[in-house]
């Protein structure tokens, strides 16, 4: 083993390294000095030399190891910054652009917009809109609703309690009506959009946080055609014109009779698609008669008055009417999904 040899062997490791991309640094490193390296031999096989050249050879060979140890570590930590550079220039943010005048548009959230338009077509009715508190007391939010303690309607609501249950997050926006009854003598005409809480999982169809909109109307002689041409107008003008709407009898504890409303399907006319699964319809809301318990727990004499009532999730409607397939895009603020409304 001569000098020139070792020379060269290092020069020729060396020039690899510096062409070596960022995966090969391993292979090279035990090609050199791994357990069977070419370096780890040199320095196995010393015994075999005289002591003169044991320490001349010896020092030699310490001397590449550690030359090639340092060209590996220069050459990770370079192709290292590149790597690191090369993402940050694509990350680079130009502030002086992105705040520059005029200030981009944003623009109103979906559910927003839904309220919105929701609460012009039933303004045009003759609704007016109202608004409740989202922290409720066990009375509005089901007793007053005609869902007594340890009713088992109370067990689909999945309530969120608080205050050792003394409070709780409205699971509705029917407590809604409550409110405006109490402060309200009819006639009534009122719609209640509101966010409402539920104690359960999120999926692509599920979150505990969603927005619904409550409807209401009482009067001498309201009647159930009432409710069907008050929701038909409506279909009409939100989803579009001429589509049918269907009652299927339901159950609420605050409506009798009660109903579950569903219209044909906006995208194919009722033919059959993969938005109505193939039956031609869409189960749009839940609706009814209002319940004589409710106007009795409001000092409204059921034998006077009649009313109709009806709960839709906005969120639900909103993602029929743009082809949304999940609930939680509307959370996570990802101007991408934002940016189409
Ligand atoms: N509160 C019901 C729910 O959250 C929705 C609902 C159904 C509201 C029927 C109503 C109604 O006013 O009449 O599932």
């Amino acid at each position: 083993m001569t000098m020139n040899n070792i020379e060269q062997i290092v020069s020729d490791a060396l020039s690899k390294i510096n062409s070596a991309a960022i995966a090969e640094l391993e292979a090279l490193k035990a090609e050199y000095l791994g357990k069977s390296g070419v370096i780890t031999q040199i320095l196995k096989s010393l015994s075999q030399y005289s002591i003169e050249e044991k320490k001349r050879i010896g020092a030699e060979a310490n001397k590449a190891k550690s030359g090639i140890e340092s060209a590996l570590e220069k050459r990770f930590a370079a192709l290292e910054k590149a790597r690191v550079d090369e993402k940050l220039a694509k990350e680079k943010i130009d502030f002086s652009q992105a705040f520059y005048f005029p200030f981009a548009k944003g623009s109103l959230h979906p559910v927003m917009q839904a309220i919105n338009d929701i609460s012009r077509i039933f303004k045009a009715l003759g609704f007016s809109v109202a608004e409740g508190p989202e922290i409720e007391t066990d009375w509005y939010n089901f007793e007053a609703l005609n869902i007594p303690a340890s009713h088992p309607a109370r067990d689909t609501q999945d309530t969120f309690y608080l205050d050792g249950m003394k409070n709780l997050l409205r699971t509705h926006t029917s407590p809604g009506q409550i409110h405006v009854m109490e402060k309200q003598k009819p006639p009534v005409k009122v719609i209640v959009p509101g966010r409402v809480y539920r104690n359960e999982a999120s999926d692509a169809s599920h979150s505990s946080i969603f927005h619904q909109v409550e409807g209401l109307a009482v009067d001498e002689n309201i009647t159930f055609a009432d409710l069907k041409s008050t929701l038909a107008s409506f279909v009409h003008q939100y989803f579009g014109s001429g589509l049918d709407i269907r009652f299927r009898p339901s159950h609420f504890q605050f409506t009798e009779p009660s109903a579950e409303m569903d219209m044909q399907c906006f995208f194919c006319k009722g033919k059959g698609c993969r938005v109505c699964k193939n039956s031609g319809w869409i189960e749009t809301l839940g609706c009814g008669m209002v319940h004589p318990n409710v106007f009795r727990s409001v000092k409204y004499d059921p034998e006077k008055y009649t009313g109709f009532a009806f709960g839709m999730g906005l969120e639900r409607i909103t993602m029929l009417k743009y082809g949304i397939d999940d609930i939680r895009l509307f959370y996570e603020n990802d101007l991408r999904f934002l940016k189409q409304f």
